[in-house]
């Protein structure tokens, strides 16, 4: 089968397109034929190394060269592994989370374990499916399973128009609260709008002007915030906080946190969460969640652009560098 492949971690170039055997699956895992894979960031991170070494005290060793990039995909279960009762071949399937520990989804074929898969609806589309898994459990994790949004609550999304920040305006409003988020262009902001969010601010603006903007928008105060910028925006985030808010943190930057933030923090109780999707036991039963509201349409992912295999390296480096609303994804 054609797959890309990386035999040394020095980053998005290093992608090449290979001849490789097919896998077979193991106790466990199903074989799928792949018809669409998504493109992630932390696929880059991976081919440069892993969770290991830019996170040292990360679990994730560093995958074994060379090695198949990829976390997400959707396609139609080719072969089932010993043990296997919820799949049967021809069924169609999409999953998320590979590409670490296991050889990932840039690639015809992909084995995966049922852990990391659900039944893709029949009404859903390929690409949606694939474009979905990483995005959709990392906003599902952080709102649903670690901040308990409830409806009325006014949730903040920094960076709403990329792949998770997309994903969460929805579900967070699909849970019935009320969603601030922010952009970086005008056309990002007004998609937002018509996903769901009661306001969409400019997050070029000053901080102190954001903080305004966004204590108007939400009649002084916010209940839960998402953020993927924290070096850049913890300080904030206490400041638009309510009293026993919550703070589920994604991705936190290099620096610009100290200990002061947390004093800060303890004046309005906050709860700061940190959410690592990598770390979900068992992603099936939201990504089964996920494919049903984007089945009955409460939940639609945004394409930008389709790649083929070859142009892996590409995809990759655009997810790396561009600035555009929702997600890639790769037709091998
Ligand atoms: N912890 C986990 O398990 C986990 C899982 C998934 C993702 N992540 C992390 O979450 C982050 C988002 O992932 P993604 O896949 O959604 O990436 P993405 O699709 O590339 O989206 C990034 C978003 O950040 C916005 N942005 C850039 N600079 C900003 C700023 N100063 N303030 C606010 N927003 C800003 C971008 O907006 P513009 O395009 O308008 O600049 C874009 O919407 C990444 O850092 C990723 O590594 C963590």
């Amino acid at each position: 089968m054609r797959a890309v492949r990386f035999h040394e971690r020095s980053g998005s170039d290093a992608l090449t397109v290979e001849e490789v055997d097919e896998p077979s699956p193991a106790p466990g895992q199903i074989l799928v034929d792949v018809e669409a894979a998504g493109v992630n960031r932390v696929d880059a991170v991976f081919a440069e190394g892993g969770f290991s070494e830019v996170y040292p005290h990360s679990r994730l060793q560093p995958p074994r060269l060379p090695h198949i990039p990829g976390s997400d995909f959707a396609g139609t279960v080719e072969a089932v592994g010993d043990g296997v009762r919820r799949f049967d071949v021809g069924d169609r399937v999409f999953g998320a989370g590979l590409g670490a520990k296991f050889p990932g989804t840039y690639a015809e074929k992909v084995a995966a374990p049922v852990s990391n898969v659900a039944h893709l609806p029949d009404g859903v589309s390929f690409e949606s499916g694939a474009a979905i898994g990483h995005a959709g459990v990392t906003a599902w994790h952080s709102l649903v399973h670690h901040a308990d949004v409830e409806p009325g609550d006014y949730c903040l999304v920094h960076g709403g128009s990329g792949g998770v920040g997309h994903v969460a305006v929805q579900l967070a409003a699909a849970l019935g609260s009320r969603v601030v988020a922010t952009a970086g262009s005008a056309e990002a902001r007004e998609v937002i709008r018509e996903l769901g969010a009661v306001d969409a601010l400019d997050y070029a603006q000053s901080h102190d002007d954001l903080r305004e903007s966004i204590l108007d928008a939400t009649e002084g105060g916010v209940d839960v915030i998402l953020d993927y910028h924290l070096d850049d925006y913890f300080e904030l985030d206490i400041e638009v906080s309510n009293l026993n808010g919550q703070v589920v943190v994604v991705e936190g930057g290099e620096t610009g946190i100290d200990h002061q933030h947390l004093r800060l923090a303890l004046w309005k109780d906050l709860t700061i969460q940190a959410a690592g999707m990598f770390n979900i036991p068992d992603m099936s039963a939201a990504l089964t969640r996920l494919g049903r509201l984007l089945e009955d349409e409460s939940l639609t992912v945004e394409i930008d652009r389709r790649f083929d295999l070859d142009e892996a390296s590409e995809a990759q480096k655009a997810v790396e560098n561009e600035s555009y609303v929702g997600k890639l994804v790769i037709v091998p």
